[in-house]
């Protein structure tokens, strides 16, 4: 394979954009990559780009492209002779092939599509001469260096299944394609705009500088008093505020989990449960609740057969992701006493508490016996539509507090001291907009649930989140593969929906749900019922 570096003159851009599209794709079609492209001014910057890239170990070839037309032809061919005779000086260290494919003189506008076309003959002529002199690197192999000695503990995990799948949706979209995109776990609202105006007047007023690392003392205060509000008894000394609840769950993993350390995971569980226990050195038991309608409750006799002296920790989402399900009251009770008598500690990953419809939500450090075996997850990207700014925190005892601080401020050090400020009006001031959020998401939920209804898919509807998930039945047969019926491979669905149907869901395996794909109603009802029609008319309900 060959490594292209493309260096992109940028005189007329007009039509250099159009011509280093064309080396981009004729790369593409060639199966070489484009490693790097560097971006110059104009024609004369280019011998300078062309030899910086092609004195680089992982570039086979480069590829020169733009257009230099000035509207006056004789500067033009003096522009390109020079250019054409200074390139051909470079990189001789290493014998780089540099082809030129800068558009050359005397071409009107009217000749645009011939001109576009020589940004394609540099790609196609480097591509050619670094085969030629067999320049290619193999399968990257070259830039695998040796010094990489990868540890152990990093190949214990795959990269995020939602976030692969959403990355394929955007490169379709790239590719003009319309998705409806039902993979995403982020709200589709706007951040509140008094939050917005909060973490700009933050920026104003200078607040850019490190805060005390687990948290600026008047957010902490605003956490300890909103935790109070879940009946826990909550001090500002007790919490970390962190970048995303996702640092806050990595945190709590590596200061209580060693090597063998056994964690008790609910089926469907998030997928970074399993990555941040692995990458801990925990191993992990199991509980399904799919047999339960992905209820805690039911399912609490198989817990007690898991939970034993040897657990270290048990992972509780409640609303969960990818079920939607809230756990009930008693359920919680349930894993309390589980807790208490075996003296297992518990991560309460609370983080879709404001999106729940008709069901309490119960904080289970709230509980009896669990303020001290208890870590509290929360943060602001579900409840405020706060995805971006990455604010989260945790919640537990003093010396739980004392020991993850360690991992905190030699990480992250802090999280951003203005977005910490903009947490202070979202937790103060922004009731409304919550509930507004939570109702809509309600109303889609209810819109989904009818669809799938009218096409014959029973759905396990939870009361909370933004999420759920749908049986997935043999492509054509029109019926439900809940129940005894066989189920179809979740992966080769969710394929086929993105690639015929245009609609993006995660497959149920990646939250160890077979036969399951998870959907987000994190969209108009518009685009919903839209995803329902196009699955629908491509025989995948
Ligand atoms: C169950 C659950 N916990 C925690 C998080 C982390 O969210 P963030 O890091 O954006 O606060 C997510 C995000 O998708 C989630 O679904």
């Amino acid at each position: 394979m060959v490594s292209l570096g493309l260096v992109v003159a940028r005189f007329n851009d007009a039509v250099t954009e159009p011509m280093a599209e064309a080396a981009r794709e004729t790369a593409a079609d060639r199966d070489a990559v484009v490693v790097d492209e560097l971006n110059v001014p104009g024609a004369y910057d280019s011998p300078l780009a062309a030899d910086r890239l092609a004195r680089r170990d992982d570039v086979d070839a480069v590829a020169v492209v733009g257009a230099i037309v000035t509207g006056d032809t004789d500067h033009d061919r003096v522009i390109a002779t020079a250019t054409a005779e200074k390139l051909t000086d470079v990189s001789l260290d290493r014998d780089t092939p540099v082809a030129f494919g800068v558009s050359g003189p005397g071409m009107s506008g009217a000749e645009a599509r011939e001109r576009i076309d020589k940004g394609a003959d540099a790609a196609t002529a480097a591509i050619d001469l670094a085969e030629e002199l067999d320049r290619q690197t193999p399968d990257h192999t070259r830039h695998m260096s040796d010094a990489y000695d990868f540890s152990e503990r990093i190949g214990r995990v795959e990269p995020s299944a939602t976030l692969a799948i959403s990355n394929l949706a955007a490169t379709k979209e790239a590719e003009g394609a319309d998705i409806v995109d039902l993979s995403v776990g982020e709200p589709d609202f706007d951040t509140p705009p008094n939050v917005v105006e909060a973490g700009k007047q933050a920026l104003d007023a200078g607040h850019t500088g490190y805060t005390s690392s687990n948290g600026v003392p008047r957010l902490k205060e605003a956490i300890a008093e909103k935790l109070r509000g879940n009946g826990i008894d909550a001090d500002a000394d007790e919490v970390i505020v962190t970048p995303g609840g996702k640092q806050a769950l990595y945190e709590t993993f590596q200061t209580l989990i060693d090597e063998e350390s056994e964690v008790v995971l609910l089926d469907p569980a998030w997928v970074s449960y399993e990555a941040m226990a692995k990458l801990a050195g925990a191993e992990l038991s199991r509980v399904d609740l799919a047999p339960h309608g992905f209820q805690l409750e039911p399912a609490l006799d198989d817990l007690a057969e898991t939970v034993s002296d040897d657990t270290e920790l048990l992972v509780v989402n409640s609303p969960s992701n990818p079920t939607g399900a809230v756990f009930s009251q008693t359920a919680l009770e349930g894993v309390r006493d589980l807790a208490v008598e075996h003296d297992v500690a518990v991560i309460s990953d609370e983080i879709y508490e404001r999106i729940v419809y008709d069901a309490d939500h119960v904080s289970l450090a709230s509980l009896d016996g669990m303020a001290d075996r208890t870590v509290t997850i929360n943060g602001f990207s579900k409840a405020y539509s706060m995805t971006g700014w990455r604010l989260g925190y945790l919640h537990a005892t003093d010396e739980f507090v004392g020991e993850a601080s360690k991992l905190h401020s030699h990480s992250v050090s802090c999280a951003t001291n203005f977005v910490q400020r903009a947490g202070i009006e979202a937790l103060e001031n922004t009731g409304e907009s919550v509930e507004e959020m939570r109702d809509a998401f309600a109303d889609r939920r209810d819109l989904l649930v009818d669809l799938f209804d009218e096409h014959g898919v029973d759905i396990d509807v939870g009361d909370g989140a933004f999420y759920m998930m749908i049986p997935v039945s043999e492509p054509g047969s029109g019926s439900d593969a809940s129940g005894d019926e066989p189920r179809v491979d979740d992966q080769a669905w969710c394929e086929r929906a993105i690639e015929e149907a245009g609609v993006a869901c995660v497959p149920g395996s990646a939250f160890n749900a077979d036969g399951h794909v998870r959907i987000s109603y994190a969209a108009s009802e518009e685009r919903l019922r839209e995803a329902v029609d196009r699955l629908v008319a491509n025989d995948l309900l």
